[in-house]
């Protein structure tokens, strides 16, 4: 990672070096922090900021599920993004919201431990590849199952990614790109770190959140953009044999965009390449992103 000159630290705009935490902070030891990722693009008048808001709520109601009080409101934090973005001079990057529990308290009940905060910024490309994104990506279903009973799925807090890390390392190291993770129950949950989508027959399928894969802001954004361009897309629960006999399947997430996903378990998804109804989905979110798209205004937050 290429450093930026600035992090935001607690309402303050501090030196990258500067942004430092004691050893004993508590999330280190336990993870108890909550995180967000977000995208900055170069869009139709200058950079913008994708669904900021959405993701500051989210960071919001992540933190309400720890009971971490945060010093900051969704505008406060909306805000000092802008200004670090505009301080650090990217025109497109990843952002890093993270919330977390310092010192004060070493037990497991941290009521007392400090709450701190921070956004970061830098330059990120492809999370899966530029070709990935062209010809689609390797996946497995993968041996760890997505939690949803033993804390909050919906919550993107920094302890339970612990179980996407143990998904997405075995997948890499055994050859693949990316997992595909089942719930408690063996329903298709989600990619370590994206949303999943299949395509079959023409309609356009994704778990409900109910099977405790996370709500999706990209997943929310490609299912508006489908629908508004006449597609039928429906919340199903999905098995692994609907990964197998399928058409299309794809990933979407901050992180991912939208990423075709050409193998499942070593088998062809369909023909073996990006579908049309992926590619319209890449077609309509890049022109979203990018402020070609005239429909949905207030998802482009201008720095
Ligand atoms: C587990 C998980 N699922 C799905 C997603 C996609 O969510 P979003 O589109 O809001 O980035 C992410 C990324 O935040 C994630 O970590």
């Amino acid at each position: 990672m290429e450093p930026t000159t600035y992090i935001w630290l607690d309402g303050e705009i501090v030196l990258w070096e500067d942004a430092k935490v004691h050893v004993l902070t508590h999330a280190l030891h336990y993870g108890t922090g909550v995180f967000e990722g977000i995208r900055a693009y170069e869009a139709a008048n200058g950079t913008a900021v994708f669904r900021l808001t959405e993701h500051m709520e989210r960071l919001h109601r992540s933190a309400k599920a720890y009971h971490m009080e945060l010093d900051w409101s969704v505008g406060d934090l909306t805000k000092a993004t802008l200004e670090l973005l505009r301080a650090n001079g990217l025109e497109s990057g990843y952002i890093r919201p993270l919330v977390f529990l310092e010192l004060g308290a070493l037990g497991l009940n941290p009521t007392n431990a400090r709450v701190r905060s921070t956004i970061v910024t830098w330059r990120w490309g492809a999370y899966l590849g530029e070709e990935g994104v062209r010809n689609g990506i390797r996946t497995r279903v993968s041996s760890w199952r997505r939690f949803s009973g033993s804390a909050f799925p919906n919550a993107k807090a920094t302890g339970t990614y612990i179980n996407s890390i143990l998904a997405k390392m075995e997948a890499v190291r055994a050859g693949y790109d990316e997992a595909i993770m089942l719930n408690e129950e063996g329903l298709i949950s989600e990619g370590s770190g994206e949303n999943i989508f299949l395509v079959d027959n023409g309609v356009v399928y994704t778990p409900p959140i109910a099977v405790g894969c996370l709500d999706g802001i990209t997943r929310n954004t490609v299912a508006t953009l489908l629908t508004e361009d006449g597609y039928e897309v429906v919340e199903k629960t999905l098995t692994r044999s609907d990964l197998l006999y399928c058409d299309e399947l794809f990933m979407t997430g901050t992180a991912a965009e939208v990423t075709p996903i050409r193998e499942v378990d070593d088998s062809p998804v369909g023909p073996g390449q990006p579908g049309p109804i992926t590619k319209r989905a890449q077609e309509l979110f890049s022109d979203a992103i990018t402020g070609k798209l005239t429909t949905h205004p207030e998802w482009l937050e201008y720095v």
